[in-house]
C-alpha cells in the first residue's frame, strides 16, 4: 500500500473520500476543505489507488489556551469497500512513527474499542469540548494534570452544519 503526503492536487479525491466514508454527514468533508482553505498546519497523508483516495488521516494542532500542547487526529477515514481489510490500521501505524508525530502528545475523539489498539488510551484531563465526560475521548503521551477544555482549531466549530444540529459525538472524531 502506497502512502502518501496529501498533495494539493489530491484534495478533491479526499473530499470524495471523507464523503463516501462519512455518507450521513457533510461536516468531515466541509471541515478538512475549510482547514485547507485557511491554511491550518495540518499533517496528512493519504492512500491513492487507482487514481483514487481510498484512505486519510489528518493531525492539526491541540491548544491549552495559545499554546499548542499536542494533536488531534481527526479525521481519518478508509473508502467504504475497502473498510476491514487492516487499511486504516496501516495508515494509522505509519502516522505514528512519523517524525512530526511521533513525539507529540496526541489526542482522539473516537471509538475506544479502536484507537486502544494503536497505544491511545482513556483521557481523564484535558476535557474534550465535543464529548461528554470525555467518554470517547483518548490520548498517548499526555501528561497533562491540570484540567482545563483542549481547544480544536475553529474550522472543527464553523464546519458544523449552519442550521445549529447537535453532532458534538461525531465532531472531531476520525
Ligand atoms: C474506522 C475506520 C477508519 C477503520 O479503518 P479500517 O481499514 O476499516 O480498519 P481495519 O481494517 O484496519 O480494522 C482493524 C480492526 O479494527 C476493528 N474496527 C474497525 N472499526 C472499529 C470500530 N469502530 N470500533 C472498534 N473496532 C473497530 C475491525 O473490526 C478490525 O478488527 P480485527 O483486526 O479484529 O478484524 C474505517 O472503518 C472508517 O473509515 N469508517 C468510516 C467511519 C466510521 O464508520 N466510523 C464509525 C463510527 S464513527
Amino acid at each position: 500500500m502506497k502512502i502518501q503526503r496529501l498533495t494539493t492536487e489530491n484534495r478533491p479525491k479526499v473530499y470524495a473520500l471523507l464523503r463516501g466514508a462519512f455518507p450521513s454527514s457533510d461536516y468531515e468533508a466541509a471541515l478538512v476543505q475549510k482547514l485547507h482553505d485557511n491554511g491550518r498546519v495540518i499533517h496528512e497523508w493519504v492512500c491513492i489507488h487507482t487514481g483514487k483516495a481510498i484512505a486519510y488521516i489528518a493531525f492539526t494542532n491541540a491548544y491549552h489556551g495559545r499554546d499548542i500542547c499536542g494533536l488531534h487526529l481527526a479525521p481519518m477515514a478508509v473508502a467504504p469497500e475497502f473498510q476491514g481489510r487492516g487499511v486504516g490500521s496501516e495508515l494509522l501505524r505509519f502516522a505514528l512513527r512519523q517524525e512530526a508525530i511521533s513525539s507529540q502528545p496526541l489526542f482522539v475523539l473516537g471509538e475506544p474499542g479502536y484507537y486502544s489498539r494503536f497505544g491511545f488510551e482513556p483521557c481523564r484531563v484535558p476535557i474534550c469540548p465535543f464529548d461528554k465526560n470525555n467518554a470517547h475521548f483518548l490520548s498517548m503521551r499526555n501528561a497533562t494534570a491540570t484540567s482545563f477544555v483542549v481547544g480544536y482549531e475553529p474550522e472543527f466549530t464553523t464546519a458544523a452544519a449552519p442550521t445549529g444540529t447537535t453532532r458534538s459525538r461525531k465532531r472531531g472524531r476520525r
